[in-house]
């Protein structure tokens, strides 16, 4: 292959006196030659098969399915998809301090991080007029599990998913169990004996639940 000088490809006058000219050059040159070859195939292909995408791109392969199981955790508000295991608010309590209470507060009123524990206003949701008026000049109370959660079940996924914020999905099913027993008696709304598992969950009623309604409003899809 000869190599043109500099001076000819760009047109310039000049020589090529230094070797970093030359690889430079050099370079472009290379760059050209890789260029088609790696273009020339590509287009030969696009020219000759329809526009119908390929069965496979060549890349990535199938999920295993316990790589599948391990991500698919979610938990409804019904309960589906809390798995087999149990926990009290007593066992909870250790847990509590040794994992959470260092950014939640030691009792859950907060610290670096939100409040677990709020049971004010009592028996009022924590806006609208009633609670205007029972709040007065104070300070707006923080919304908590305690007076905004509509469902006892979410505490399962969120805990189990999200923490400790330091090491999430590290907690075992019956701590995760134990830690949501520990929030919820804590708030006034279970007994702190009262096991905690897959069937009693569910049925925990929520303070805030009735405060939530489902948004039946029209003006959605139907009007576009
Ligand atoms: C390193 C700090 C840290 C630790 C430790 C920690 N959390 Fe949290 N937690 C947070 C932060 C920050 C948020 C808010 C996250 C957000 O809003 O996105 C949060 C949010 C929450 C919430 C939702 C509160 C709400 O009403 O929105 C719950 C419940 C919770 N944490 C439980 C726990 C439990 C149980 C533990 C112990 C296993 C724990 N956290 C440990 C930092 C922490």
């Amino acid at each position: 292959m000869t190599v043109m000088r500099e001076s000819q490809i760009l047109g310039l006058p000049g020589q090529l006196t230094t070797s970093l000219q030359m690889n430079r050059v050099m370079t472009l040159v290379v760059t050209l030659v890789m260029t088609l070859v790696v273009a020339s195939p590509a287009m030969a292909q696009r020219a000759s098969t329809s526009a119908a995408p390929p069965d496979r791109f060549g890349f990535g392969e199938p999920a295993p399915h316990t790589l599948i199981e391990d991500l698919d955790i979610d938990v409804g508000p019904d309960g589906t998809g809390l798995p087999e295991g149990e926990g009290t608010a007593q066992a909870g309590a250790a847990l509590y301090r040794r994992l959470c209470a260092s950014c939640h507060g030691p009792e859950g009123e907060g610290a670096t991080a939100n409040p677990l524990v709020g049971t004010d206003p009592p028996g009022i949701p924590p806006f609208g007029p009633e609670y205007e008026a029972w709040r007065g000049s104070s300070r707006d109370v923080p919304l908590t599990v305690g007076n905004y959660w509509p469902f006892a079940t979410t505490l399962f996924d969120y805990i189990r998913r999200a923490m400790p914020t330091s090491a999430p999905g590290s907690l075992q099913t019956d701590e995760v169990f134990s830690l949501v027993a520990w929030v919820l008696a804590e708030n006034d709304i279970i007994p702190s004996d009262t096991e905690m598992n897959a069937e009693t969950l569910p049925q925990v009623r929520m303070p805030a639940r009735s405060w939530f309604v489902p948004d039946d409003r029209r003006g959605g899809p139907e009007v576009r």
